[in-house]
């Protein structure tokens, strides 16, 4: 293969300390911590040791506004149009909770997804709901017309990922969207496998409500989650939260009036902490760019594809390179194993069942794929 040149400049590579001692290659199970994101938190706590109290007020509520609106430009969206969550299971939850299932009661979504999402429903079916879950032919990929097919005028939502957790296969949202609208139905992306590593464009897809997380490729580790609400969308939250209301500080128990804006479906008091270390992986990601981290991670992924590959561990990505993301699995005949023994080595790897997995990010290098590729291989 022939390899482009090595890695973005060596300042984002400094930027991670975790690099210096470990072959990293697990982001889309947690993005690396960046000195950015450990003076930000520092920050978080001289403020709370010198203010107190009033950090919250001149501090600590910008804070929240800057996260707010730093997720909204990956996606696309104003800070107006973003609810901050603890988890993707908390948005999951404010959606499921606001959309009114009497007349359409089925909820849609494929056996590709995250747990979490059709855990969310399911535990809905009791009170009349029913799930349609699509199957794979051979869990990589969801052919869209099975999804199609599966859409109907009973579908009050199609909800699903952008990439799937267990094969990194990229989903056409657009196309998805359009699927749902047609039918009537609500379009949900579950975006937390590609936030920070694939461009999203809530606008331009007609997405009406979007999770996601800063935990993997945004690199802000947990506690920060994010739920994109299309402002056209006039439906309330059936639970409602002080920091969900028109007016908080107005102290008035009467006045339950959710906010016009994403805000009503917000459930108390944020994680400032979090949201202080979200901050610097937000804008790293920011300031590289999520075009130029996608165009580094399809060659990363590329190369790493070809080396399992020639090295007799059959990738299970998707067949046509243009659908796969930075999550690559292989098979390999002992992948517990073998992610145990490349620990003690310094090689950060996952699994998956019986497939390895791998995820390079911007600031892993083609080195990095040949030294946990022939580990791999040894293991
Ligand atoms: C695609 C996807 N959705 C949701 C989640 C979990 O979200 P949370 O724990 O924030 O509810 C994950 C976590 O790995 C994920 O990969």
């Amino acid at each position: 293969m022939n390899r482009p040149p090595d890695g973005l400049p060596g300042r984002y590579r400094g930027e991670f300390p975790i690099l210096e001692r470990k072959v990293y290659l697990n982001s889309n199970s947690l993005g690396a911590l960046s000195r950015r994101a450990v003076a930000y938190r520092h920050q978080f706590e001289d403020q709370w040791n010198d203010l107190g109290a009033s950090a919250w007020y001149e501090l600590w509520m910008r804070k929240l506004e800057d996260v707010r609106a730093a997720f909204g430009r990956t996606v696309g969206a104003s800070p107006d149009e973003i609810a901050l969550l603890p988890s993707v299971s908390a948005g999951l939850a404010a959606v499921a909770g606001a959309l009114d299932f009497r007349d359409r009661n089925r909820v849609v979504l494929t056996e590709l997804d995250f747990p979490t999402l059709a855990y969310q429903f399911l535990s809905r079916e009791r009170t009349g709901l029913e799930v349609i879950m699509v199957e794979s032919p051979d869990g990589i990929e969801i052919p869209i017309e099975r999804i199609e097919a599966a859409v109907d005028e009973r579908t009050a939502l199609l909800a699903t990922s952008h990439v799937f957790f267990s094969s990194g296969a990229i989903q056409d949202a657009a196309a998805l969207a359009r699927i749902a609208h047609r039918q009537g139905a609500y379009f949900l992306l579950d975006a937390y496998q590609a936030s920070g590593q694939i461009p999203i464009d809530v606008k331009a897809w007609d997405v009406d409500f979007l999770v996601s997380g800063s935990l993997k490729w945004l690199c802000g580790g947990p506690g920060m989650a994010f739920l994109y609400v299309r402002p056209e969308l006039e439906m309330e939250p059936t639970t409602l939260s002080w920091f969900g209301v028109e007016d908080q500080f107005g102290f008035d128990l009467r006045a339950a009036r959710p906010h016009p804006d994403a805000r009503r479906f917000e459930m108390g008091t944020p994680a400032v902490g979090a949201a202080f270390t979200a901050a610097g992986g937000l804008e790293i990601v920011e300031e590289v760019g999520i075009e130029r981290i996608r165009e580094r991670n399809r060659e990363l992924t590329e190369d790493l594809v070809e080396r399992l590959a020639e090295a007799g561990m059959r990738p299970h990505v998707a067949p046509e390179a243009t659908r796969r993301s930075a999550v690559v699995l292989a098979e390999h005949r002992d992948a517990a194993g073998a992610v145990r023994r490349l620990a003690e080595l310094g090689i950060i790897i996952d699994f998956r069942k019986d497939r390895v997995r791998l995820s390079p990010h911007f600031y892993n290098t083609f080195e990095d794929n040949r030294l946990a590729v022939e580990a791999l291989i040894e293991s």
